[in-house]
């Protein structure tokens, strides 16, 4: 699908190669999309999934009938996981867009109990409001414990597909938006087994979450707007296939080997900046500083940075929202009226 993909100019490329190799881990984003049908199948709702005609693109569809999704066809133990993704855009309160590497859901829940997950979850929102996501931490089925985060996005995620990418080590945990890094989870002792450690399956799904998805479930899928539709582009599935019978780890010892030496997991001093530049500006709660849930914290979470904490209350959640960075549909009329303005304002100038 590189054709239907816009390039960048050729100024922006240079910039943004010089900072993927500073960046030390530049193996994260060689990506190599696949096709599909080579790497998934159809989960659910079947009738709902579009794909084109290369396979390079797939639609998944929410309408009255049902929603959809797609699995990959194999179990991964460890990689680097990733998607374009536009989201639908008017209305679409209730409406809950999801990707995520997990062993509990399908497959004939073979870690019913004790399952790990790591997820990027999009939540619709009425028209003029804005999209937001969440992503979320479990290890050997502890969901009592969710590591769960939300933020804004720093642009409307319905006007054009942005990258997500869920990068799973055996010690760290990277999620990514682009190719900004927006959470790192770092592996320590005490996490035990809320790390996840077991092969998993990549997913896509869309879905009606209309009881809890949109403001505590005030606002409901309105089907008068449907189909939603989640376009899905640049599939990239870089990991160890796992045989789903035997589960050995030692079949993935040389690609664990490669993983370390790429050294995927090694950020940048100007990476770590963003990263920490979209936390302050878009983290809207993070059980990192979820007192209320968490009286004695989590093992992961650094010490918190006081003034940091101190904007967010003590149940994780931010005491001052951050204004929306991009209006939908209104940006566009208030840059054709600054234009118009400007050529007020040079006319007069002129005259
Ligand atoms: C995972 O959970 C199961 C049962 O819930 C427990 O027996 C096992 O020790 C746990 N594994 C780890 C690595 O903590
Ligand atoms: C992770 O994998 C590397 C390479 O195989 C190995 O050296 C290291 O001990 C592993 N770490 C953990 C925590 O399993």
């Amino acid at each position: 699908m590189a054709a239907a993909r816009r390039e960048p100019p050729a100024a922006i490329a240079a910039v943004l190669i010089l900072s993927a190799a500073a960046a030390g881990g530049s193996a994260a984003f060689n990506l190599k999309p696949i096709a599909f049908d080579r790497g998934y199948a159809p989960l659910f709702g079947e009738e709902n999934i579009v794909r084109s005609a290369g396979g390079g693109t797939v639609k998944i569809l929410l309408n009255r009938f049902t929603g959809s999704g797609f699995i990959s066809s194999d179990l991964y133990y460890h990689g680097f996981f990733s998607a374009s993704i536009k989201l639908p855009s008017d209305y679409t309160a209730g409406v809950v867009v999801a990707f995520y590497v997990s062993n509990g859901m399908s497959n004939g829940d073979i870690f019913e109990k004790n399952h790990d997950e790591l997820d990027f979850e999009f939540l619709g929102n009425v028209r003029g409001k804005e999209w937001r996501i969440q992503t979320n931490v479990y290890g050997n089925g502890s969901t009592s414990r969710g590591r769960e985060e939300r933020y804004q996005l720093p642009f409307d995620p319905t006007v054009e597909a942005h990258r997500y990418s869920i990068l799973w080590t055996n010690t760290t945990i990277t999620f990514y938006i682009d190719d900004t890094p927006i959470r790192v989870v770092v592996r320590n002792t005490a996490m035990a087994g809320d790390f996840p450690s077991k092969p998993m399956s990549i997913y896509a799904t869309i879905w009606d979450g209309s009881t809890w998805a949109t403001g505590n479930g005030k606002y409901k899928v309105d089907y008068k707007y449907a189909p939603f539709a989640a376009e899905f582009s640049d599939l990239v599935l870089d990991g160890c296939r796992m045989d789903p019978i035997q589960h050995l780890p030692e079949q993935c010892r040389e690609a664990e080997a490669e993983t370390s030496a790429a050294d995927r997991t090694a950020i940048s001093q100007e990476k770590r900046r963003d990263m920490l530049r979209f936390r302050q500006r878009l983290m809207t709660y993070t059980c990192c500083y979820d007192e209320v849930r968490y009286p004695a914290g989590l093992p992961e979470c650094e010490a918190a940075d006081e003034a940091d904490k101190e904007r967010y209350w003590k149940s994780g959640d931010i005491k001052v929202q951050p204004k929306p960075a991009v209006r939908r549909r209104r940006r566009r009329r208030s840059s054709r009226a600054r234009v118009r303005v400007d050529d007020n304002s040079k006319v007069k100038a002129d005259a």
